[in-house]
């Protein structure tokens, strides 16, 4: 049977600092930030947007009311949790409509939680194959002002439907997966901000690539010919070039030419917002999708990878007339009608912390945002 992404679409929130004013800012050459890190704008959200609004963005652009009636699991990848015991995706079913008989119910496992979420949902769909499966990865990534890792913030969600005889991306049964307990990034409880070793954190996910695809390669006998393109979890853009050069090294020049312009269409999404954390591999699919020039049958390998460590390599079949499930101009309009803020407004949104403690009202632009809190319970604008 064939299962994979029939629908995919993604939301960040419609503000960003522009990485050159940033690097003045803290007395770095700008060319750190766009040739070094390989970012050129970074997605920051108000007080009132929080992961269920970003997830609920997302979705509202995908959901047909057939399939809200098809849904039967509702799953949220987030390291950005709202609720030690309250799923997010609990909140996400009732905003988006969807029937009441279904599971909803939040993974995490560091950026690998969206991946664990499409997996167990490809496994639904192969025993319910008239059902179909709402998966979101949905963050917040910062790191705290002027710190190491705050060029590498970002904010946003992708939403995607999971069914059988998907329009999209036909999932292979090919994937290798590692666990290593690794202390590179996590991020304690009751800490706001992660704990991150930033070089151990490269190096892991380089030597965590490696594994997986040399496994990969062994077990199912291929190798990079077979690929047309390969798309990586992207924290910043360097990240994934510095795997994936590693891994061309051996290749002739045609081939590792071949890869790299696909890598460059997959990054150019990633490179105006930042890290997403769970949904950045999914992004990066999307900008792939929408700028790489694919056809369908051809073949993507994709590497999702989650500090801690979890990383797992898969791939999937591109299907005929994909281009038509697309929403290349609502992402790139999107993208485009930002308000760029100056790095003085950047820090006042940053500092400016939803107080759940405190009862209030407020106000924000977007369709799905924070109304107010009572009781430290958010309530949610509709639509
Ligand atoms: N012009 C061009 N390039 C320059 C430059 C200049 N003027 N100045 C520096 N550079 C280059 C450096 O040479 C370096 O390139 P290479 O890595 O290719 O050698 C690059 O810019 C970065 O420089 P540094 O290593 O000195 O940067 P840093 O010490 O400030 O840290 C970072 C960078 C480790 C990514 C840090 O931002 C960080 O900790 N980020 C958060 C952690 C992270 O994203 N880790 C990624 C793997 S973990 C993961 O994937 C999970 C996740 O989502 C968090």
């Amino acid at each position: 049977m064939n299962v994979g992404i029939d629908k995919i679409s993604f939301f960040v929130p419609p503000y960003y600092v522009d990485m050159t004013d940033l690097a003045l800012a803290r007395g770095v050459d700008p060319n750190k930030f766009h040739i070094g890190i390989g970012q050129d704008k970074m997605a920051v959200n108000k007080k009132t947007q929080d992961i269920v609004t970003f997830a609920a963005n997302a979705t509202k652009n995908i959901l047909t009311d057939e399939d809200k009636a098809l849904i039967n699991m509702v799953i949220v990848g987030t390291e950005s949790g709202i609720d030690e015991s309250k799923a997010s995706a609990v909140v996400l079913h009732r905003l988006m409509g969807i029937q009441s008989f279904a599971r909803a119910f939040e993974v995490k496992e560091a950026c690998y939680a969206g991946t664990a979420a499409l997996q167990y949902a490809v496994a639904h769909i192969k025993n319910h194959p008239e059902s179909k499966v709402l998966v979101v990865a949905s963050d917040i990534a910062k790191y705290g002002l002027a710190s190491g890792g705050e060029p590498t913030q970002g904010a946003g969600a992708v939403a995607m439907l999971v069914s059988a005889d998907p329009r999209i991306l036909q999932l292979n049964d090919d994937s290798v997966a590692l666990t290593q307990d690794i202390y590179d990034f996590w991020r304690p409880v009751g800490h706001d901000y992660p704990m991150v070793d930033g070089q151990l954190s490269n190096e892991t996910y380089i030597q965590a690539f490696q594994k997986v695809w040399e496994e990969y390669r062994s077990r199912y006998k291929k190798s990079i010919s077979d690929f047309q393109a390969l798309a990586f979890h992207i924290p910043y853009t360097k990240m994934g070039k510095k795997a994936l050069l590693a891994a061309l090294e051996e290749e002739s020049p045609e081939e590792q030419e071949r890869i790299l312009t696909k890598y460059e269409a997959s990054i150019m999404y990633s490179r105006q917002v930042g890290n997403l954390y769970t949904g950045s591999l999914y992004l990066g699919l999307i900008s792939l999708l929408e700028n790489g020039q694919l056809n369908a049958g051809e073949q993507i390998g994709l590497f999702s990878y989650g500090s801690g460590t979890v990383a797992e390599f898969f791939s999937g079949r591109l299907v005929d007339g994909y281009q038509n499930q697309l929403l290349t101009n609502l992402h790139r309009a999107q993208l485009d009608n930002r308000t760029v803020l100056s790095i003085a407004e950047y820090e006042e949104l940053f500092n400016d912390i939803l107080d759940t403690d405190v009862n209030s009202d407020y106000e924000d632009e977007l369709p799905y945002s924070i109304a107010s809190i009572s009781n430290t319970v958010r309530a949610y604008k509709e639509n």
